[in-house]
């Protein structure tokens, strides 16, 4: 590093990110300075006059040449965080769109996942993904890795080599998929888990980005003793997260139940295997009784909330209760699940939210209110951190936090067909259309950690 890359940074401009779920907060002539040693936000001051942004400056010891001034439709937001997403998905997405869950897993997913056996092609794979992922402003991601430990491993290396924030697990599955894409054994599986697990605590022993998360794929992949087993570890590493996939759609929901007919329901399943606690991420959450959803919150379980996949993939074609979660205070974030759907854009999930949303509201006779875009921008920055336990660290930008964000350029000649800004557009109204319009043409820098991770 040279000595001004040791050198805190700055930007000038507009900041928008969440105050609370219903509101955000624009921050304009605001002045955010970054430690590039720690990547920490060392100065937020909203309201800085330009002649005090130099003395200010000044104060904190940063160059001009270190200070960002950003222009009329350019902005900084936090970081989105993708709290579902499967990375060996990467190459099948938009694959099997309409099919029933476990006739896509055995027609579509399995081939695909079987082929990270070969390191050189998850190597390969697992950098375009880790680099496109970057690129549309993900800057913290929860993946599901393949079953297989090196590959696995490949993928938390990409991650850590790329700068990008993430918690990678080997998928736990020895039952119900062909041979050729099956854990041997359930002790294979759970040394492999254990394998991958310090692998990720040597590489980065700190946890500055990298997380093992224990990912038994869902009950109907996993033998008694395998869930069993999961929780042993679980129990003894009570700061690893957990995620599978819950309450998904009904062929899946009737499959479980007939394989575990000692419980009633998901919930019953796994809090029996020690599988539901505050740092458990439980994706999709579609089919829910109150019972269920009450005993969820109890638990404190995250729900990375997959609109796209819900709608296109599974059986349901209906997105989950998102409102009834939120009226409970239950953490929520979005994903996008990867191959389960087409998209692998936050931007898009946040839409689908968005689009369900008023879809139940309709289909409630207006019980369960529509969401906001407030909302859908707070679950996908903010709500995403406290569902992976994050929110101390990144989510929003504050004094102390760790900066993952990224710059947002609405001016950019990106030739494709997002709103333009026009002259007499106040910012809320750029911000709408970049949420609403915008891609990754529009994201112009991206940084984890007070790292840049991407630039167009
Ligand atoms: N349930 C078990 N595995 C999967 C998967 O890969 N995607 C989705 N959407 N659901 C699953
Ligand atoms: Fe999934």
């Amino acid at each position: 590093m040279s000595t001004t890359e040791a050198l805190p940074f700055a930007f000038y401009g507009t900041i928008i990110h969440s105050s609370s779920i219903q509101s955000l907060e624009i921050l304009e002539d605001t002045l955010l300075a970054v430690s590039a040693s720690n990547g920490r936000i060392l100065a937020l001051q909203p309201n800085t006059p330009q002649d005090q942004v130099d003395k200010t400056l000044a104060a904190l010891d940063i160059p001009a040449s270190r200070t960002t001034r950003l222009r009329r439709g350019q902005f900084l937001i936090p970081g989105f965080v993708d709290t579902h997403n499967h990375a060996p998905q990467w190459m099948q997405r938009g694959l099997g769109q309409g099919m029933h869950i476990l006739d896509w897993l055995s027609g579509v997913t399995f081939p695909n996942e079987a082929r990270f056996r070969d390191p050189e092609y998850a190597r390969r794979v697992y950098a375009g993904l880790v680099a496109g992922m970057l690129r549309q402003g993900v800057t913290t991601a929860s993946y599901y890795g393949s079953l297989h430990g090196e590959a696995t491993c490949i993928l938390a290396d990409t991650c850590l080599e790329k700068g990008q924030r993430a918690f990678v697990g080997k998928c736990n599955m020895n039952r119900n998929s062909p041979d050729y894409y099956r854990d041997a054994s359930t002790e294979e599986s759970l040394a492999e888990t254990e394998r991958c697990i310090s692998h990720i605590q040597t590489i980065d022993p700190s946890s500055s980005l990298l997380k093992y998360v224990i990912t038994p794929r869902f009950a109907i992949s996993c033998e008694a003793d395998l869930l069993a087993g999961l929780g042993t570890i679980a129990s003894r590493n009570p700061d690893l997260p957990i995620q599978t996939h819950f309450n998904e759609a009904e062929q899946e929901v009737q499959a479980t139940l007939s394989l575990f007919p000692a419980f009633t329901n998901e919930v019953d399943l796994y809090s029996h295997y020690g599988l539901l606690k505050p740092r458990t991420i439980l994706a999709h959450c579609t089919i829910m009784t109150d019972a269920e959803t009450q005993s969820l919150a109890a638990l404190d379980c995250g729900i990375a909330h997959c609109p796209t996949a819900n709608m296109t993939v599974g059986g349901g074609f209906m997105a989950a209760p998102v409102r009834g979660f939120l009226s409970r205070g239950m953490k929520v974030g979005l994903g996008t699940d990867s191959g389960g759907g087409f998209s692998s854009s936050i931007l898009d999930s946040m839409r689908h939210a968005l689009i369900a949303s008023f879809s139940r509201e309709a289909a409630s006779a207006g019980r369960e209110k529509g969401l906001t875009l407030e909302e859908v921008f707070y679950l996908a920055t903010m709500g995403g951190a406290r569902v992976m336990g994050m929110d101390d660290r990144i989510g929003s930008f504050g004094v102390g936090k760790e900066f993952d964000a990224v710059v947002v350029d609405m001016n950019t000649a990106t030739g494709g067909v997002n709103a333009p800004v026009e002259e007499e557009d106040e910012i809320r109204r750029v911000f709408d259309k970049f949420l609403m319009t915008g891609d990754d043409r529009n994201m112009v820098q991206v940084f984890v950690r007070g790292q840049k991770t991407h630039a167009l």
